[in-house]
């Protein structure tokens, strides 16, 4: 097991460049398998999240391989099995999109049910909704979903909850239906525009995506693409708050400044400096930050997965601020953490309470999932002495070389092995 040492106090200076987007990586990679042939996917990041994608393509039958860095080629054409087994989907929630990328190639499928969850009830209800819609049939049995179809038809599927999941599934599933499809209440993140954007290069009819209504005209074959995957909002922002957090002055590089926009508003009232360029930025900060309410909502709202960072942020801020989670039922087992670096947080429900003490002390802490781990990095980042963050596999699924890009920074953050406990022997569930 992996642990994260941090001497806290070290200003971050120089320049980052942000890697692909892990939410757009882990549908776009499932995607390939709706080609006829060989596609090429570019800035693809280093996550363990993307390695397992990769692992459950080979497994079924495809050829990757990877001619550069952050480059794959896949060739989908020998995929023979139609199945991702337990011991596979449990390790990553985004085995899911297997369900809608198979069945729209193969009008079959059978994938295990993603494992526990840290982040509170995960139902796919509004997957399976958007699955039946379209004219499949769906079996729940041992942990296992079975889909199948004579054939898919284009439908309406209208989502009673906005999820990004389903969206996506809902787009895997129907670009190769007959007709058309509308999807109404779609999630309108990035990763759904990428995803899109990635299908249509292959040959598909998709409008709308970005918007809550997205139209899907069927069409028979989808061809090979080459196509890079969009740069990580959510590893932009944290480190523009990673930045923030310790007085820095950092360019940020390869971004979507449009994709930063709710992120860049909030934290400029933090009283972050923030200058915008074509595809990067400058963060820095002078002086002392402040309050701030910030209340998490689907996109264009201020993304749900920066939630832990902002909170370990606004620790160090004057004042009272108040964090809302809107989207994920439990998205507070992190604030356990950042009170033993002395953060004042009271949490009631979805509403966080967090007294700004101006400073944080290090302390070992435990990564309890994804964002968690980086809040926590950020505070360590922060805070006056050493701080030891144990469960890093959780921050390793979704950042790609977090302590190389931020010991460039200037940090003193160091990767160590330690042995494993007794208990710690089996194997983690990790399935944000
Ligand atoms: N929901 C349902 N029924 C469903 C699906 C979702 O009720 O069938 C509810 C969920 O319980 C939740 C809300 O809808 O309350 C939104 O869930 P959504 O389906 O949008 O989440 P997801 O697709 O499972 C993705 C990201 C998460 C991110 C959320 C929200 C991936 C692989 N994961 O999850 O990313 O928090 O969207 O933006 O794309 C992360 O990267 O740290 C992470 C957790």
């Amino acid at each position: 097991m992996d642990k994260f040492i941090i001497k806290g106090g070290r200003r971050l200076t120089g320049e980052v460049t942000i890697s692909g987007a892990k939410n757009a990586a882990v549908a776009i990679l499932p995607a390939v398998i709706l080609s006829d042939e060989p596609c090429i996917i570019e800035n693809v990041p280093s996550i363990s999240d993307v390695n397992i994608s990769l692992r459950i393509l080979e497994e079924m039958g495809a050829v990757v391989e990877s001619p550069a860095n952050n480059v794959y080629r896949i060739d989908p054409t020998h995929i023979d099995k139609y199945c991702v087994p337990y011991e596979t989907a449990r390790k990553m929630r985004a085995s899911y999109y297997f369900l809608g990328a198979l069945l729209g190639k193969f009008n079959k499928a059978r994938v295990s049910m993603p494992g526990g969850c840290p982040l509170g009830d995960r139902p796919i209800d509004q997957h399976l909704k958007a699955f039946s819609a379209l004219g499949a049939e769906y079996t729940l049995s041992q942990g296992m979903i079975d889909l199948k179809a004579d054939s898919l038809k284009g439908s309406q599927i209208f989502f009673d909850v906005v999820s990004v999941g389903a969206t996506m599934n809902a787009l895997l599933a129907s670009v190769k239906a007959s007709g058309l499809t509308v999807i109404e209440n779609a999630a309108k993140e990035p990763h759904i525009v990428d995803l899109a954007n990635f299908l249509n290069s292959m040959g598909a009819n998709i409008m709308g995506a970005g918007t809550d209504v997205i139209k899907v005209r069927g069409v028979e074959h989808l061809h090979g693409a080459n196509y890079a995957v969009i740069p990580d909002q959510i590893e932009a922002g944290t480190f523009m708050i990673a930045a923030a957090a310790t007085q820095g002055d950092v360019i940020i590089k390869n971004i979507i400044p449009k994709h930063l926009e709710s992120i860049t508003k909030k934290l400029e009232k933090i009283g972050v400096n923030i200058e915008l360029y074509d595809d990067s930025l400058r963060v820095w900060t002078e002086g002392p930050l402040v309050k701030a309410n910030v209340k998490t909502t689907p996109h264009p709202g201020f993304p749900t997965d920066m939630q832990p960072q902002i909170a370990a942020l606004l620790t160090l801020a004057e004042g009272t601020s108040i964090v809302t989670e809107g989207v994920w039922e439990q998205r507070f087992r992190y604030v356990d953490e950042l009170r033993r670096m002395g953060a004042d947080i009271t949490v009631n429900g979805k509403v966080a309470l967090i007294e700004g003490t101006g400073k944080l002390m290090g302390a070992p802490v435990k990564a309890c999932d994804l964002r968690a781990g980086a809040a926590l990095i950020i505070a360590g980042l922060a805070a006056q002495g050493i701080t030891e963050i144990e469960d890093i596999y959780h921050i390793e699924r979704g950042y790609d070389c977090m302590e190389g890009k931020l010991k460039e920074l200037g940090a003193d953050i160091e990767k160590v092995s330690i042995p494993d406990k007794l208990d710690d022997k089996n194997d983690k569930k990790a399935v944000v």
